[in-house]
């Protein structure tokens, strides 16, 4: 199959690559000249553990290109991908989709012979009708199929989840999409992975459904999680306690410092919007926006408690910045809240992380970046852990008292044990754990 992929963001990337390495003809296309000649060189705009070998690979195969004009690719597509950006309206919290609209004019005016037009970006309840709507009005005379395939990628495992993913859904009306669709799935369906073919809107629905249940999975161990504290009761083991029953399963129910990122933030506040123009409030999910918001924040209190509530002119270590491991994104990521906070209240920050650094001295311009953990912890009255990175499972804690000014640990990610730190003489403060 050939597939014009538009945009080259994460997930255009990403599936670009992926469906290359599945034997497709795929050309990735993205107006930022910067970035695609960067692509060119082999540079990533992004970091994703595998896949540069991944695109560097297939390039070679001469299966994977890049270019900045639609026209060619799309006239020569099976299947033109739009996986463009949709963030928050600013003002309203609606998802944003004049890009998408965008990229449905401008592939109007190219397509050529039968063509499926995708939507990857996640996009409310109705936007394949519109993208159809528009290449219609466009193009009347275009042989075309609009369909919806959202899609599941969790940043830092994203090829792994392209390639083995629970399941793929499609949504479309159309026998002819359906086989298209079929085709340049079939690497997977081979692999046994369920593709549930559904309505258009049903299947948009299913993305925004699906990650408002996980953003509430998270939201209501975290509440757990502090009643735990309340009570004397351990969080982790209320987690499994629950999880090992299958009708709950355990995965999504680690309480931490409240869920960031690209994804669950804006498409849980999207969700909220569209049901209330639908006059059917969702009146969960607008709680576990509310909650989630407001906790990021409240995690600073922890240490400011863990600095004897006296926080002015004092130093916190915070090791980890993006909304999780794996990844340079630090779009929600809660260490802007937990900073910010901590700066307000007249801490000192100095930090480190392994991979966000860049994005966050734009964001987080007052902190003071350091080149390692330890680094980070010199003359620091607290350690505090917002992001769990590998790098910091095993943190040398007989070190770490003889640089820092007062040997205490906020660990926001549970990656300790209580009596390992103390033992090492910390005070230690962590989420839900007593
Ligand atoms: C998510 C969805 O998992 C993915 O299917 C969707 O397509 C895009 O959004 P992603 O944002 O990359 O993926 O990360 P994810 O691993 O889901 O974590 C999201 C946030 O929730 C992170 O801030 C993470 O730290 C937090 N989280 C996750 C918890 O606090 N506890 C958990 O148990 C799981």
């Amino acid at each position: 199959m050939r597939v014009a992929m538009i945009g080259t963001g994460y997930v255009g990337l990403v599936s670009g690559a992926c469906f290359a390495d599945f034997g497709h003809q795929v050309i990735c296309v993205d107006k930022d000249a910067g970035k695609i000649a960067a692509l060119e060189r082999g540079v990533m705009p992004i970091y994703e553990p595998g896949l540069d070998d991944l695109v560097a690979n297939n390039v070679k195969a001469g299966r994977l290109s890049f270019a900045t004009d639609l026209a060619e690719p799309v006239q020569s597509a099976d299947a033109v991908f739009i996986a463009v950006g949709t963030p928050s309206r600013r003002g309203d919290g609606h998802a944003d989709l004049s890009y998408v609209y965008a990229a449905a004019r401008e592939i109007a005016a190219s397509l050529s012979g039968y063509t499926v037009v995708v939507t990857k970006s996640t996009v409310p309840v109705g936007t394949g009708d519109e993208v159809e709507r528009v290449i219609r009005e466009a193009r009347p005379d275009a042989d075309f199929a609009v369909v919806s395939n959202p899609e599941f990628l969790r940043e830092g495992a994203a090829i792994s989840d392209f390639k083995r993913p629970d399941r793929i859904v499609v949504g479309t009306e159309d026998p002819r999409a359906r086989e298209v669709m079929a085709e340049l799935y079939r690497p997977l369906y081979l692999n046994a992975a369920p593709i549930l073919y559904t309505q258009r809107r049903t299947s948009e629905l299913i993305k925004y459904a699906a990650n408002a249940f996980l953003a509430m999975k998270i939201t209501f161990i975290n509440e757990i999680a502090d009643l735990c504290e309340q009570v004397g009761a351990n969080v982790q083991e209320v987690a499994r306690g629950i999880g090992l029953d299958n009708r709950i399963g355990s995965k999504f129910l680690h309480a931490g410092p409240g869920y960031g990122g690209s994804c669950f933030p804006k498409d849980t506040q999207a969700l909220v919007k569209t049901a209330q123009d639908a006059g059917v409030p969702l009146r969960i999910v607008e709680t576990v926006v509310a909650v989630n918001d407001v906790r990021k924040r409240a995690m600073a209190r922890k240490v400011i408690a863990a600095l004897g509530g006296a926080p002015r002119g004092r130093t916190a270590a915070v090791l980890g910045l993006t909304f999780k491991p794996n990844t340079d994104d630090m779009r929600d990521s809660p260490a802007l809240a937990i900073v910010t906070a901590l700066e307000d209240a007249g801490v000192t920050v100095r930090a480190y992380d392994p991979e966000g650094m860049e994005h966050a001295r734009a964001l987080l311009p007052n902190v003071t970046y350091c080149e390692g953990p330890y680094q980070a912890a010199e003359g620091a009255d607290v350690l505090v852990i917002v992001t769990e990175w590998d790098a910091f499972r095993a943190l040398d804690f007989a070190r770490l008292k003889t640089i820092m000014n007062q040997p205490a640990l906020v660990d926001l990610r549970n990656i300790y044990r209580s009596d390992d730190v103390a033992k090492a003489g910390f005070t230690y403060t962590c989420v839900g754990r007593g």
